[in-house]
């Protein structure tokens, strides 16, 4: 139907005849002359309807509006003397229109494509108008490209494409399952896969070596800005390898993406210990884009005049006092400003926010009066004060102090603009601990398949897995481990988990079954592929790099799924619904 693409078309072109197809992007009628800009994937090119040139086009070009769908024949010529647009590809030229078809009419856009404010609701109920804005296509574009980039890089190293069931059984990734009725087998149900994992170990055993697959994985999770209940991972196993093996095909796997996108990459990575990052950042995705770690001070709090103080001091081992001290925090932060980082911090657990401040005559904050002159003198030097800082305290459980100075850390840097939006800061976490307690319940802390590094039962909690995280810029961007090969460890990390024999047969008992059939060494990882293309996008929202994401209530709005079904089609699948109050629902 076209001869080009809109932006194909130069200086080079002119005096030739074009057949050109697109969309009307704005028409303006200068005194009896239309201009349109006709759009297509490329960008903009500009028609000119001259009645004086052809009468009957420039009639039909009167009839066009927005988004109006034209096929436009016509002569390409110079721009006239200061009338070109150097903000356009095109603009130094334009197509003098002599049959100008209107393909397709639209009704009034919803929202103007240009408009940048347009609320996200309206952008998804049309999503496929909110796709045809340029930046959007971009985005896609990259998308694009890095996917194949993956392929390619894996292809080279020697890994098979393989496609795994996606009605299947409920995997180990730690959220909800999302359920799949069966027809043929009343009351019993497929679960969607959260991840690929048992089938790609079974896929090791079966010999294949290297395996890798862009897959679909489906969590029925509470959703965020980087989550999302059905996303994408680049997933990846190989055999006969260790921790360093995978490593440095993530690494190799990343360099090439990235650099397939524009953005040269350095390799190795850092790698900072999980224990490290928990006690240095408050949280296994460190942002390492700027320094302030948080620093322990609880030792100089032992003796300390504050009953609180002192009580949490006493207990090391499950409590934590940090310190993060903000550079120049002192002259940046108003009382008012103080007052909000205490009010964020309490939304995480805090129960308040002490701080010390800087200044030329010395150090000023009431938590001072508690400690003694030696402990002032050993915080100077272990924080290396200057005047100008701000130091904030955090103390109480481990847990809940790492999270919410985690917390602090990077929202003090983001408000002084200590972080740089353009840099891709890289690191490992490697050394997880094995298992976590959540809730009093010991769970595996990847997932069970993870090798622990020893299996002493005596203490449990201090059992390191062979596990591995890849964080960007403080987002987790994959994850991955050497699994148990051996099914007696097997079986031991399952005793451990009060899994029993009955149960890991009933979930499990495939893998359980494979690994009795000569399981080879393996181990691998899954990168998030939306995240890793939120992160090369810049965007700030997962839902911007996919085609038809869900809302953060997971509903589409363009299609209304989830909705209701037919009594017939429930009747078939021999299910009744019993209507849930929305607070058991959530529950
Ligand atoms: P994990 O659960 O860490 O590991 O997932 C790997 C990566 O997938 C991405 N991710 C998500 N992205 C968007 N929305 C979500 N709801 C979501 N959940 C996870 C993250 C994460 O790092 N089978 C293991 C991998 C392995 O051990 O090989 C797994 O799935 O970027």
């Amino acid at each position: 139907m076209r001869t080009h693409y809109c932006t194909d078309l130069n200086e080079n072109h002119v005096g030739q005849r074009v057949r050109l197809t697109g969309w009307v992007n704005s028409y303006r009628d200068h005194g009896g002359v239309i201009f349109i800009d006709l759009r297509d994937k490329t960008g903009l090119v500009q028609l000119v309807c001259d009645p004086a040139d052809n009468a009957v086009a420039h009639q039909t070009a009167s009839e066009v509006r927005d988004e109006f769908v034209l096929i436009a024949e016509g002569t390409v010529r110079r721009r006239g003397e200061g009338l070109e647009n150097p903000k356009l590809k095109t603009g130094a030229i334009e197509v003098v229109v002599d049959n100008l078809i209107i393909e397709n009419r639209s009704e009034p856009m919803p929202f103007v494509l240009g408009d940048s404010n347009v609320g996200e609701e309206i952008r998804l109920k049309y999503r496929y108008l909110d796709l045809r804005r340029p930046e959007m296509f971009e985005l896609f574009k990259l998308r694009s490209k890095a996917a194949i980039a993956a392929r390619n890089c894996l292809d080279r190293l020697g890994f098979l494409e393989v496609e795994t069931p996606v009605l299947t059984k409920s995997t180990p990734e730690g959220a909800r399952d999302y359920l799949v009725p069966s027809r043929v087998h009343n009351g019993e149900f497929y679960a969607l896969p959260q991840s690929p994992q048992l089938f790609k170990q079974l896929l090791m055993v079966a010999g294949f070596d290297r395996y890798f697959q862009i897959a679909k994985c489906f969590r029925d999770e509470d959703l965020r800005a980087d989550r999302q209940p059905e996303f994408t991972q680049i997933d990846v196993e190989m055999s006969f390898c260790d921790q360093e093996d995978v490593m440095a095909v993530a690494e190799e796997l990343l360099k090439e993406i990235f650099g397939a996108c524009g953005k040269e990459i350095a390799t190795p990575f850092n790698r900072i210990t999980w224990r490290e990052s928990m006690e240095q950042y408050g949280n296994d995705r460190p942002d390492l884009r700027f320094g302030m770690p948080l620093v322990e001070v609880i030792d100089l709090f032992e003796n300390c005049d504050s009953p609180i103080f002192a009580e949490i001091a006493k207990d090391p081992k499950a409590n934590r006092i940090k310190a993060l001290k903000v550079p120049g925090g002192d002259n940046a932060f108003s009382r008012k400003i103080i007052k909000e980082l205490e009010s964020f911090v309490t939304k995480f657990g805090a129960k308040g926010l002490a701080y010390i401040q800087v200044r030329d005559e010395g150090l000023k904050g009431p938590i001072l009066k508690f400690l003694d002159d030696g402990a002032v003198e050993e915080l100077k030097k272990r924080l290396d004060l200057q005047t100008g800082d701000i130091v904030f305290f955090g103390a109480g459980d481990r847990k809940t102090v790492w999270d919410y100075m985690g917390r602090l850390r990077v929202e003090t840097a983001e408000r002084l603009g200590l972080i740089d939006r353009d840099r891709f800061e890289f690191v490992w976490v490697v050394d997880f601990p094995m298992f976590e307690v959540e809730e009093g319940r010991l769970k595996a802390l990847h997932h069970p398949f993870t090798m622990p590094k020893n299996i002493d039962e005596t203490d449990v909690e201090a059992i390191e897995s062979v596990a591995y995280d890849v964080v960007l810029n403080g987002i987790e961007l994959g994850g991955g481990s050497i699994r148990i090969h051996k099914p007696d460890i097997q079986e031991k990390v399952f005793k451990i988990l009060g899994i029993g024999e009955e149960e890991a047969q009933e979930k499990f008992g495939f893998l359980l079954d494979a690994l009795k059939f000569g399981a080879p060494p393996h181990g691998g990882f899954a990168l998030g592929f939306d995240r890793l293309m939120m992160m090369l996008g810049k965007r700030e929202s997962i839902r911007d790099v996919i085609a038809f994401p869900k809302t953060q209530s997971a509903t589409c709005l363009l299609t209304h799924a989830p909705s209701a079904v037919d009594e017939a089609q429930l009747k078939e699948l021999g299910i009744r619904i019993r209507r849930q109050a929305k607070s058991d629902a959530a529950q």
